[in-house]
């Protein structure tokens, strides 16, 4: 197989399924990580291990990560908030982490219920020991294009936290939009920031939700500006919890029709993505909210 040009990261069984109202049953969350292998995707964040006090829908975090059946040559990454989540992911045989904090204290605050710095201060040990272990580490800088509690977001804030989080050994940041708020200017901007400051497209994976319709425009910004790896959700489901009025994440078939229309390799099939989309739009007993979902692919 040809190599991808791009990665396309799932964040549909996490992201997508945390904000859900419909708790969808631990069998369907696998059914649905198993057919989203089955299209092709080699990255599929599975589960949250926060407490299921902060997020019902991740209650089942454990039981689900001993059921996965891991397929090789897939990584499926786990979110870790603490200490807690750290033992947790130990017990449930993971082998790749994401640590998740935000570009202002509002945003962190509420999520996690730390500062930035404080969310950096607990993150340091558990990232030596991710990495003592040879796990692969992700970071998320959520709020990074807009925060719901404090608004515009300076780039600068975005750079500051960026660079803490690299010197822990993070392997990818995860730059998020998300509130969904970004347009191809403000990428420019942010990007831009982040190279001046020596932190490479290598490094920096784009998150996007689609609240206002811009995610596709920045995507193709970003890929102009060398961003290879994209986050998205198939059925285009997600929002944070924490954050009022996000709508969902960029849909992973919206994302895969695109490139696919562009000659842009991902590895990932249309069909594939949307018979996984139709599954889970069937698990939440509602309509699909990608374009792509509801149109289908073309020449159909
Ligand atoms: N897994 C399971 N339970 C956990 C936990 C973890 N990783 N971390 C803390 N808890 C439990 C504690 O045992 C305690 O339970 P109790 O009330 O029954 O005694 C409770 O949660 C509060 O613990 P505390 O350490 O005081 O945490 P907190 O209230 O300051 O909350 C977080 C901090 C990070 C645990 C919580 O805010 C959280 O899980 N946030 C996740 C948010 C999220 O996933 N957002 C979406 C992703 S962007
Ligand atoms: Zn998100």
């Amino acid at each position: 197989m040809t190599r991808p040009e791009v990665r396309i990261y799932e964040v549909g069984p996490r992201d997508g399924l945390q904000a859900e109202a419909t708790v969808v049953s631990t069998d369907a969350k696998l059914q649905f990580i198993s057919l989203l292998g089955d299209a092709g995707l080699r990255e599929i964040e599975t589960a949250s291990l926060v407490s299921p006090k902060a997020i019902p829908q991740m209650a089942d975090a454990d039981e689900l990560l001993v059921r996965l059946e891991r397929r090789p040559g897939v990584r499926y990454p786990v979110l870790v908030p603490n200490r807690r989540g750290l033992e947790r992911a130990v017990d449930a045989g993971v082998d790749a982490i994401c640590l998740f904090t935000a570009a202002t204290d509002a945003y962190a605050e509420r999520n996690i219920r730390m500062t930035v710095d404080r969310s950096l201060a607990t993150f340091a040990p558990i990232a030596a020991e991710a990495r003592r272990r040879g796990w692969w580490i992700r970071a998320y800088v959520s709020a990074a294009f807009g925060c719901p509690y404090t608004g515009e977001v300076d780039e600068r804030a975005v750079v500051s936290v960026s660079e803490r989080l690299l010197r822990l050994g993070v392997d990818e940041l995860s730059i998020s939009d998300t509130v969904g708020v970004a347009a191809p200017a403000d990428l420019g901007r942010v990007l831009g920031a982040l190279g001046a400051a020596g932190i490479g497209s290598e490094s920096v994976a784009l998150h996007l939700h689609d609240t206002r319709g811009t995610a596709l425009a920045n995507v193709v910004t970003a890929m102009e500006l060398g961003i290879r790896c994209f986050d998205a959700s198939t059925g285009g489901t997600g929002g944070s919890p924490f954050a009022p009025g996000s709508a969902g994440n960029l849909a992973t078939e919206d994302l895969v029709y695109l490139l696919d229309r562009e000659g842009v390799r991902s590895g990932v099939d249309l069909e594939g993505i949307l018979a996984a989309a139709r599954f889970i739009s069937g698990a939440l007993g509602r309509p699909l909210a990608s374009k792509v979902g509801r149109a289908g692919g073309w020449p159909s």
